[in-house]
Order: C-alpha cells, then sequence, then structure tokens
C-alpha cells in the first residue's frame, strides 16, 4: 500500500516537472518574453514587424495631434473616474466636449483631415461619433441607473482608438 502510493506521488512529481519544463521551453513564450525585454531596452529589436500605414503630417500639426491623442487617453481616465462615482453628466461632458462631435473644432478636424486616407478619417470620425453616443448614454445612466448602455458605448468609442492605432503612424 506504502509502496504503490510511492510510485503514485514519484509519477506525479514527474509530470510535473515535464509540464514545468514544457512551459519554459514553449518557443512562443519564449519570443514573448525577449519581445517583451527587448521593447523595453532598446524600443524596437525583435519587436513585431510594423505593417500600420505610414502617413505623412506637417510637423505642427503632427504634434499637434500627438498632444490631442493625449488628452484623448486622458479623457478615458477621467471619464472612468467619473463613472465609478456616479457623476454620469460629468463623464458626458467630459465625452463630448473632448472625444466628441463637439471636439471636431477644438481639435482643429478639418485641417488635420486633408492628411488623413480614408481609412484613418473614417476611425476618426467613428470614434468621434461613439464618443457622442456614449455621452448621451451615460446622461441616461444618471435617470435609469443602468450603466451597461453607457460601457457598451465607451468601448464601442476605444476600439476606434485602437483600430486606428493599429492601422497607421504618423511621421
Ligand atoms: C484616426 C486615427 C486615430 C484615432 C481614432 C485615435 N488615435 Fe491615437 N494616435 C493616432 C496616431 C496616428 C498616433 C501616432 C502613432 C505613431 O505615429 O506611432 C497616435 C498616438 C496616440 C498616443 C501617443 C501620443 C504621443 O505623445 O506619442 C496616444 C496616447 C493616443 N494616440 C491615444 C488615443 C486614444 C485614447 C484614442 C481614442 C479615444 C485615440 N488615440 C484615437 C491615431 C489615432
Amino acid at each position: 500500500m506504502k509502496r504503490t502510493l510511492r510510485i503514485v506521488l514519484a509519477a506525479c512529481i514527474g509530470l510535473a516537472a515535464t509540464y514545468t519544463q514544457a512551459q519554459q521551453h514553449d518557443p512562443a513564450m519564449h519570443m514573448r518574453h525577449q519581445g517583451q525585454a527587448a521593447k523595453a531596452t532598446t524600443g524596437t529589436m525583435a519587436a513585431p514587424k510594423d505593417t500600420r500605414q505610414a502617413v505623412k503630417f506637417p510637423k505642427v500639426l503632427r504634434e499637434h495631434t500627438l498632444a490631442n491623442m493625449r488628452d484623448h487617453l486622458l479623457a478615458l481616465q477621467e471619464i472612468q473616474e467619473a463613472l465609478a462615482k456616479q457623476e454620469y453628466d460629468k463623464a458626458a461632458d467630459i465625452a463630448e466636449h473632448r472625444l466628441g462631435m463637439s471636439s471636431l473644432a477644438l481639435h482643429g478636424a478639418h485641417d488635420v483631415a486633408q492628411y488623413m486616407p480614408k481609412g484613418m478619417q473614417e476611425a476618426g470620425t467613428a470614434m468621434h461619433r461613439h464618443a457622442s453616443r456614449f455621452a448621451v448614454a451615460a446622461k441616461d445612466a444618471g435617470a435609469t441607473g443602468d450603466v451597461k448602455p453607457a460601457l457598451a458605448a465607451l468601448a464601442a468609442t476605444t476600439a476606434q482608438c485602437v483600430a486606428c492605432h493599429a492601422g497607421f503612424r504618423v511621421y
């Protein structure tokens, strides 16, 4: 009886060791680790191939656009914070004025749009539209107490950030 137990135990330990080894030697995981380490130190080495379309912007416009982008991220953070505090009107205002249709003039969208390929323009327009939809849904949440439609609209908005970033870069 005791002996059987010992054999079973030994087998288990053996299996566990094999499993750990297999994990350590999984080439995909290895590459991922390498990629991360390389990115952290050198920025580009061993990074995945960049398939984004490079779009030429005049320098001033490029700097202006990137500053806008940083504000987009800040706006998302402020929106999430407001939602957590159930400050739905505040979340709506931030979205409408910093990301939504009302932000177009603020961002000089007309100046920038002429340099954008069609797909990029479309992602931008969709982002503004979804952000304005979020603003409406957030205001509704204030009345109904149901925040789910607002969260869905926020996800649809950030999906446009993701889509544009996946497809384009500026230089
Ligand atoms: C229409 C396209 C488009 C949309 C939509 C878009 N971005 Fe960007 N964003 C860009 C491009 C292009 C860059 C520059 C990337 C590069 O050249 O490597 C950028 C860069 C950024 C950066 C880096 C800024 C810097 O200083 O380098 C941040 C942060 C950012 N975007 C946040 C966002 C957020 C958050 C959203 C959505 C709310 C968003 N962006 C929506 C195109 C877009």
